[in-house]
């Protein structure tokens, strides 16, 4: 069955393709086509048709591009990648970067979709991934010890994607513990990570990111929180697959070294950007409810709680913060 997507990388938003075109070259029938069209429409995608004509895009479109990606890429950062995946539509990257071999130590594996169908945020929930709209991006890293310092991989990540955002110029950005990319009250980036194979021998980690960059208002009526996109944060026409080059510039040599570093250099970073400091928090762990002052990261990547029993860490993925009413 043809995918839509063949039918929308031949069109643009300049020249008019006739619906007999597209049903030549791609060797299906007009019925054919004209479905692609409507499901291209259906996932927000404006297309212009004018009887004689054939279609056009009302806008353009700006897809990934594998050849860009890895040519702006260092040789360095370039020389350690097994695998890159652009696809057009899967149901999460990350599902299909585990399902991948793992790449040797040293090396790692890059998995990006114009569209997820089921996009897994943390905690069970879905992440909202409209077609060519954002972000939907996994690295596979091989660890060289299983498990070895996989609570500081979170805050670490979240510090470099920062950043890296605000070398590219969008401003006011802050880290909410462990590991959501904030601009102003709402929610830009969030990161998944994952563990595949044997906890015991080959393991590897798949960092899941996910960024909005221009999510259209009628793609977010599913998500349960404030929400910005790059756009609206900085007025900015982001080229995604600029974004993807300097992201992976920008990780990529910290994954390579973490397990040696640690933390601590950078947690004094880490609390300048961190956007519940010193508020009064909500910790929900399973049908616990926690309130108290959230008082920083630990070096061990753990969130400082402080309440009338002192100070103490909180860990794990399952643990919820919210700002109190
Ligand atoms: C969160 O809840 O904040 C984490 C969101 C992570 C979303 C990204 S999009 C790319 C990768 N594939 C997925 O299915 N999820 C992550």
């Amino acid at each position: 069955m043809l995918h839509f997507s063949e039918v929308l990388t031949r069109l643009d938003h300049v020249h008019y393709i006739s619906g007999q075109e597209l049903a030549d070259v791609n060797n299906v029938t007009r019925a054919t086509i004209h479905n692609c069209i409507q499901k291209i429409a259906a996932l927000g995608i404006e297309v212009d048709r004018v009887r004689g004509l054939g279609y056009r895009l009302k806008h353009p479109l700006d897809l990934l591009s594998k050849k860009d990606i890895l040519n702006n890429l260092p040789d360095c950062v370039r020389n350690g990648c097994v695998e890159t995946h652009c696809l057009q539509e899967v149901d999460s990257t990350n599902k299909f970067a585990a399902s991948m071999d793992l790449p040797g130590v040293g090396s790692y594996s890059v998995v990006l979709s114009e569209m997820q169908t089921a996009g897994k945020g943390r905690r069970g929930r879905e992440w909202v991934s409209p077609y060519a709209a954002n972000l939907y991006l996994s690295i596979v890293w091989p660890l060289q010890r299983p498990l070895h310092e996989a609570g500081i991989l979170s805050p670490m990540l979240a510090l470099k994607i920062l950043q890296c955002l605000e070398s590219l110029g969008i401003p006011d950005l802050g880290i909410k513990w462990p590991n959501d990319i904030y601009w102003q009250d709402k929610k830009l980036a969030g990161i998944l990570l994952e563990l595949v194979g044997d906890a015991a021998g080959e393991c590897a980690v798949v960092v899941g990111i996910g960024i909005n960059v221009n999510l259209p208002n009628s793609a977010a009526d599913n998500i349960d929180q404030p929400w910005v996109d790059i756009k609206t944060a900085s007025g900015l026409n982001m080229d995604r697959s600029e974004l993807v080059s300097k992201l992976l510039n920008k990780l990529l040599p910290m994954l390579a070294s973490y397990e040696h570093k640690g933390f601590a250099a950078y947690r004094k970073e880490w609390q300048e950007k961190d956007f519940l400091a010193d508020e009064t928090v909500v910790v929900t762990m399973g049908a616990n409810k926690t309130v108290g002052t959230a008082r920083g990261v630990s070096e061990r990547g753990a969130l400082l709680l402080e309440t009338n029993h002192g100070v103490q860490e909180i860990h794990g993925g399952e643990v919820s913060v919210r700002k109190s009413a």
